[in-house]
């Protein structure tokens, strides 16, 4: 979208140790400069601050995968958003389909952390996307746009938040929608979302397909899992962008 800078952010999911972590970090750097879009990196939660540290002062920005929904307190294997921004993170991804499958998360869930970030200065990529069931019953935008009704908080683009549409039978596959797909969908979330929000796509994306879907009306970056696991894919995807 005109006026709107690419992001191609890596989701790393729970891979890696932190050794690889790190090495994955600083191949992705060095290969980092000249590009049009902006780059961020979502490592497991233990090695963000080590990969931060090891990247500072760079162009690369660090996210994290989840995050609660208040601030402190008795949550067991939780962990807040200051926590993060105090590690380095700006980024944090929320509402993944793997967390609402894995966790329950539901779109009210997914509002009051995105809350709780902006608040803390982190900025959100809230995920939508539908099931193959749904999508098999023509409900994929429907599905979609009441995702993210529900999962937008107030301040959403003030706070420059993202949106990723990740159609869950994509996750993973190698499979992806049609390009009239994605820009059908895309062009629904961006009535919802406004003007100033970048929507990221996700699923499946590779180096081989990444310059057409990049190239979508309404498609300002990508939302990448297993070729972010690999700095020369993940850095090809960035040069489509
Ligand atoms: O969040 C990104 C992810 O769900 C997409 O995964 O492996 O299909 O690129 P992948």
């Amino acid at each position: 979208t005109p006026g709107l800078r690419p992001l191609i952010a890596g989701n790393w999911k729970m891979h890696g140790t932190l050794r690889a972590s790190v090495a994955l970090a600083e191949a992705i750097r060095a290969g980092a400069d000249g590009l049009n879009a902006e780059l961020l990196i979502c490592p497991p939660f233990p090695y963000i601050q080590a990969i931060a540290m090891s990247l500072l002062g760079q162009p690369i920005a660090i996210g994290a995968q989840d995050c609660h929904l208040v601030v402190q307190g008795a949550h067991t294997g939780d962990v807040a958003a200051p926590m993060l921004r105090d590690c380095g993170a700006t980024y944090v991804i929320l509402g993944h389909s793997e967390r609402r499958a894995d966790h329950g998360e539901t779109d009210a869930v997914v509002k009051a952390k995105a809350a709780t970030a902006i608040a803390h200065g982190l900025t959100p990529i809230i995920c939508v996307g539908e099931t193959l069931a749904q999508r098999e019953a023509g409900e994929a935008e429907s599905v979609v746009r009441a995702q993210l009704s529900g999962s937008l908080p107030d301040g959403f683009a003030e706070a420059d938040g993202v949106v990723a549409y990740e159609p869950v039978w994509a996750i993973g596959t190698g499979k992806t929608p049609t390009e009239a797909d994605i820009a059908a969908i895309h062009a629904a979330l961006r009535q919802a979302a406004g003007a100033t929000t970048r929507l990221l796509y996700g699923g499946s994306v590779k180096p081989g397909n990444a310059a057409a879907i990049l190239a979508l009306p309404h498609v300002d970056g990508a939302l990448v899992g297993g070729a972010s696991l690999v700095a020369e894919d993940f850095l090809a995807i960035a040069r489509a962008a």
